[in-house]
């Protein structure tokens, strides 16, 4: 663990060379205030809104009826009551696939703090307790409803960060994920770059598709993950170089990669050890919006508001995902008004 004092001193490095940050960096609400209520309700939602969070931020997969739902799995076992309340509908291997059940019945589930399904342990200890509350599958729709709602009421113009997941495999369902995607924010009145909405993907074919077979000009952020992750057949590690960066500004307006992607540890001297990451990446004109910062969850070494300045003031990232917006929208503000001084 580093000592306070070098802490301070990386805050404070941070901090001074806050050349006054071009316009502020956005706060993007990771599945709502998802630290500290279960992620995508619309508890978290609003409560991410109030705490003035840029952007939410909803992972999208499809119900059986084509229903555009908020939830990160393409299962439910992990935020759910589905064993419980729908013991018949699992696969052969021993999962509850949302694709399966209509919104009807999604709408019977209670929604709950993410466990570990193995052992009903909550997967980040000290969150909301999962036997408790009346939470309920949130569609993207409803998101849309809830922001523009609060939008008319307060004046700001908070964004939606959608990300179509899986998006082979509802192909492989007979589901246009894409097309059903559109059809829902065309509808709302998301178009054109300067609108509030930022769609993400791991999979670079629906980004292509929205920008060539759609014509989208939304933004569009790439998301990188790692090869050894095995969610699907994108080779990342290609997409980290320099040529596959420029292959990602042909189609796309930014990434999203891990944190762990750019801040690489404190060397021995104290120093924070940056990646040439975000420099290649605006080499080619790309937005960088690293994931996913969590109080409950930080790299060893690293007090949240540290890395956070670090990353916005030093490194020079253009927003960040996370848990816990509150926090991050507090260091916006703190470097903004020593910008200002
Ligand atoms: O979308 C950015 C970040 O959320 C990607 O990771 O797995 O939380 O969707 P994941
Ligand atoms: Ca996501």
């Amino acid at each position: 663990m580093k000592t306070l004092a070098v802490t301070l001193l990386i805050w404070l490095a941070a901090a001074a060379a806050a050349d006054p940050i071009a316009g502020d960096p956005i706060v993007i609400a990771h599945r709502g205030a998802s630290g500290y209520l279960p992620e995508h309700t619309l508890a978290a939602y609003v409560m991410a809104y109030a705490q003035g969070a840029d952007y939410l931020e909803p992972d999208l997969v499809l119900s059986a009826d084509g229903h555009v739902v908020a939830l990160h799995d393409l299962t439910l076992d992990a935020v759910s009551d589905v064993r419980v309340r729908f013991p018949g509908r699992v696969r052969e291997d021993g999962q509850y696939y949302v694709v399966d059940f209509t919104l009807a019945e999604l709408r019977q589930l209670r929604i709950h703090e993410r466990i570990e399904p193995a052992t009903g342990e909550l997967r980040y200890p000290r969150r909301f307790p999962a036997d408790r509350g009346s939470f309920a599958v949130v569609t993207l729709e409803e998101l849309i409803d809830l922001t523009q709602g609060l939008n008319a009421v307060t004046g700001r113009n908070v964004g939606i960060y959608p990300e179509l997941k899986f998006n082979a495999f509802h192909e492989a369902e007979g589901f246009d994920f894409v097309a059903i995607l559109m059809a829902v924010l065309d509808r709302y009145g998301y178009q054109g770059a300067d609108t509030r909405c930022i769609i993400q993907s791991f999979e670079p074919e629906p980004l292509m598709r929205l920008r060539e077979e759609f014509a989208s000009d939304l933004p569009l952020v790439q998301l990188l993950g790692e090869n050894a992750w095995g969610m699907n057949d994108v080779d990342y590690d290609a997409m980290y170089t320099p040529e596959g960066l420029a292959t990602i500004a042909s189609y796309a307006d930014g990434i999203g990669p891990p944190i762990n992607r750019i801040f690489t540890g404190f060397g021995a001297d104290g120093r924070a050890g940056i990646s040439t990451l975000v420099r290649d990446a605006k080499a080619v004109g790309l937005e960088v919006h690293p994931y996913t910062l969590r109080v409950d969850s930080l790299p060893e070494g690293v007090d949240f508001e540290t890395l956070l300045a670090l990353l916005f003031a030093q490194v020079g990232v253009d927003g960040v995902f996370t848990d816990h917006p509150d926090r991050a929208v507090g260091v916006v503000r703190k470097l903004r008004e020593q910008a200002e001084e």
